[in-house]
């Protein structure tokens, strides 16, 4: 006969006898960045005044004929579940403006819309990614890469980004760490926190190497309308490329839709089942409401993206020419997105963190380039989705700081 568990009074001891968690459960990171965040928002909350440099997101409201559009959706009952993969009016909007924007032709077949673009992500490591498996992940880079590869069981292989290169992907430097367990290369373009653009000739023989290897690419171009002067490229342009390539995008960056949670991946045709099979079986759909205003957004006028980008370019070279004026401080202008990555390491901190937590103190959040991968150590990111006079003032109080270590070292 099987015994029946007693019940137990005290709620800690049971606590105590519970079966451990999956492995991979502590193997998942949080984010630095929402870290910072939540830090600041305590600070805020005891009546600290704080400038956010922190997180990347426009500060711009979400544009106002989008916002009609999905709340004509919510009036009109667009508040029911939906096809797995997106409605196919916003999928064929969707492959209409990757060819537009960047060549890339594939079917709203391929497309499967997401609520925003970190699941295509996570989607399409778990759908690729086992144990043994080495990723390519450029670093610094966007944490969420580092963070799913290891979550799934895989190895992620660093690709250094430096700065002197103006954070160019270096070919010779790929070569070396490509191995027979090399199955997917992330590329991130306009990068975070990077800002840089990869270019035309890398983009080709980065192509070259996948075909030569057989590798998946995951091609996040979340920032890809964020540009200052040419617009990006995809590789997913390239000839046989758009077969190997999983391209993210969304709406967040773009069109200042964070919190809508609207992105999408275009998919190699392989994978669109099980990865619709994968979102199935995580959130089922992405809202109608949501995908609706995200039709609105591709199918109208395109002057508030290009109005934002105005907005951003002016902060980037506020931000730059203040940054590069401060002693011990150098900062590569960015080609895109909305991310200025100083070079810190002249000013003599332990490390950046030391010196971030200690501008956190001061009044302005920003983040620590490790933040970001090894490779980051040295550098702090300010985003500048910030409007200039609060820019202004956050960049006052880096300088002070700044300032104050630069006479004490030479003091010492
Ligand atoms: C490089 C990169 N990829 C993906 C995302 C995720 O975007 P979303 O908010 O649409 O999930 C972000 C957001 O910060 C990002 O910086």
């Amino acid at each position: 006969m099987i015994e029946q568990a007693q019940p137990n009074d005290d709620p800690m001891s049971s606590v105590e006898t519970l079966r451990p968690m999956a492995a991979r459960a502590r193997r998942i990171p949080g984010e630095g960045a929402l870290e910072t965040l939540s830090r600041a928002l305590d600070m805020e909350a005891r009546g600290i005044d704080i400038i956010h440099l922190e997180i990347g997101e426009p500060d711009f409201p979400t544009p106002t004929h989008i916002v009609q559009a999905g709340v004509d959706a919510i009036r009109a009952g667009r508040t029911r579940y939906g096809p797995a993969p997106g409605i196919w009016e916003l999928r064929e909007a969707i492959a209409d403006h990757l060819a537009a924007s960047r060549g890339v032709r594939v079917s709203p077949e391929r497309i499967i819309v997401t609520p925003g673009g970190k699941p295509v992500i996570f989607m399409t490591v778990l759908a690729l990614v086992e144990k043994g498996d080495e990723v390519i992940i450029p670093d610094p880079g966007f944490p969420a890469y580092e963070a799913t590869v290891r979550f799934a069981g895989g190895t992620p292989v660093s690709l250094p980004l430096r700065g002197e290169t103006g954070f160019q992907v270096n070919i010779d430097a790929l070569k070396e760490r490509i191995t027979r367990r090399t199955k997917l290369l992330i590329l991130n373009s306009p990068g975070n926190p990077t800002g840089s653009i990869i270019r035309a000739a890398e983009l080709e023989a980065i192509a070259e190497l996948a075909l030569q290897h057989n590798l998946w690419l995951l091609s996040d171009e979340i920032y890809s309308q964020l540009y200052y002067d040419e617009p990006p490229k995809s590789i997913a342009a390239i000839p046989e490329m758009a077969e190997r390539t999983i391209l993210l995008d969304g709406f967040s960056k773009s069109y200042a839709m964070t919190g809508w949670r609207l992105g999408y991946g275009a998919f190699p045709k392989p994978l669109v089942e099980p990865v619709t099979n994968i979102a199935i079986n995580n959130y089922s759909c992405t809202p109608l409401f949501a995908q609706d205003a995200g039709i609105a957004a591709l199918r109208g006028p395109q002057d508030c993206v290009a109005a934002m980008r105005e907005a951003y370019r002016v902060r980037r070279n506020l931000v730059v020419e203040r940054l590069n004026a401060m002693p011990g401080v150098s900062c590569t202008m960015p080609a895109g997105a909305f991310y200025a990555l100083p070079d810190v390491s002249a000013l003599g901190t332990a490390n950046v963190r030391t010196f971030t937590n200690h501008l956190l103190e001061n009044g302005v959040a920003v983040l620590p380039g490790v933040d970001f991968g090894r490779h980051g150590e040295g550098y702090m990111r300010i985003s500048f989705a910030t409007a200039q006079d609060k820019l202004r003032e956050g960049l006052r109080r880096i300088e002070a700081a700044v300032e104050t270590l630069h006479r004490s070292n030479q003091t010492t």
